[in-house]
């Protein structure tokens, strides 16, 4: 049998429902080397985004896979939950068993710092939650930086989702994002232009909810709790799972299109805080930083996760 070259990755995330989704995915695709899952406080609280993060491990059944907390608040703010989305949990819906074992002793941070100092430069880290993590890791050990093979984030974007103007992920922690933005390490924006086409419409709800394995009955439940406060807070009739997109790329690159944009982080507005200003027409004349990615391969992509799901 060929050997597939596996992509190795560091997931940092804030589960989450599309996050939750996000590990089954990485964790179901043979192309994927899930080295590690860190996390951060956004969705929830920290405590509660590693609980949840051990119980979706338990249902994808990774024990092998570590768990690192993270960072509980942004850099400079006061940090904000998610809680008309994902719930007080931030993983409401599913009704899951404690974890069997706990994170990490170490931090997050320093997983990460140790773990790219060690490597050969091929890994991918995915940031699908606030970048405070990320964003300590490099103030903490600049030497990382040539050591990051690409970063894939979900946030940003040209319109906002928890502001007129700002994407929850950005907004949550602007600083961090801008010292993220500004390293010169590649990076891959899944923003909300992308995102929302990654659509669980009814007809893939329903496809999903024919797998009957533990990953595909978690996605089924955490997909109603999903689908109810997308169409409460925002009346987008099918929720779109945003981390997921990111996953998804680094199994096949092409499930997006992307252009080279230069993207900013803004930090001091009043109203526009978190903004990530996207400059399509180079009007800065400053160089693209940015792989932007714009068009999503929506069969491609859930057939991506119905496979996962139904190999859990
Ligand atoms: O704006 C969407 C992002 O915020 C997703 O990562 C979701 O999980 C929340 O963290
Ligand atoms: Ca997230």
């Amino acid at each position: 049998m060929n050997d597939i070259i596996k992509r190795k990755i560091i997931l940092d995330c804030d589960p989450g429902h599309d996050d939750a989704i996000a590990i089954l995915l990485a964790a179901g695709n043979p192309s994927i080397d899930l080295l590690a899952i860190t996390t951060v406080g956004g969705n929830a609280g920290v405590t509660h985004t590693t609980r949840n993060a051990l119980q979706v491990c338990e249902v994808a059944n990774i024990p092998h896979v570590p768990v690192y907390r993270g960072c509980s608040d942004p850099l400079v703010r006061k940090g904000e939950t998610a809680a008309e989305i994902h719930g007080e949990s931030g993983m409401e819906g599913p009704v899951l068993p404690e974890p069997t074992r706990s994170a990490e002793k170490e931090h997050a941070v320093d997983y990460i710092v140790r773990t790219l100092l060690a490597s050969e430069g091929d890994i991918t880290l995915v940031a699908v939650g606030p970048l405070t993590n990320i964003a300590m890791a490099m103030r903490k050990d600049a030497a990382i930086l040539p050591k990051i093979k690409e970063i894939v984030i979900m946030g940003g974007g040209t319109f906002g989702n928890w502001t007129p103007a700002a994407e929850f992920n950005i907004y949550v922690d602007a600083e961090a994002a801008k010292v993220v933005f500004d390293s010169g390490v590649p990076i891959v924006m899944m923003g909300l232009d992308l995102t929302h086409q990654a659509s669980a419409t009814g007809e893939v709800a329903e496809q999903i909810a024919q797998i009957d394995t533990p990953a595909g009955r978690l996605v089924n439940d955490l997909l109603i709790f999903f689908r109810k406060t997308y169409q409460d807070m925002f009346d987008i009739a099918d929720p779109p799972v945003h981390d997921v997109c990111c996953i998804a790329y680094c199994i096949d690159p092409t499930v997006v299109e992307c252009k080279h944009y230069r993207v900013d982080i803004e930090t001091k507005g009043e109203l526009t805080y978190g903004m990530t200003l996207v400059d399509r027409h180079n009007v800065t004349g400053l160089a693209p930083n940015v792989q932007f990615a714009y068009k999503l391969d929506h069969s491609k992509f859930w057939g991506l996760v119905k496979d996962a799901l139904a190999a859990l």
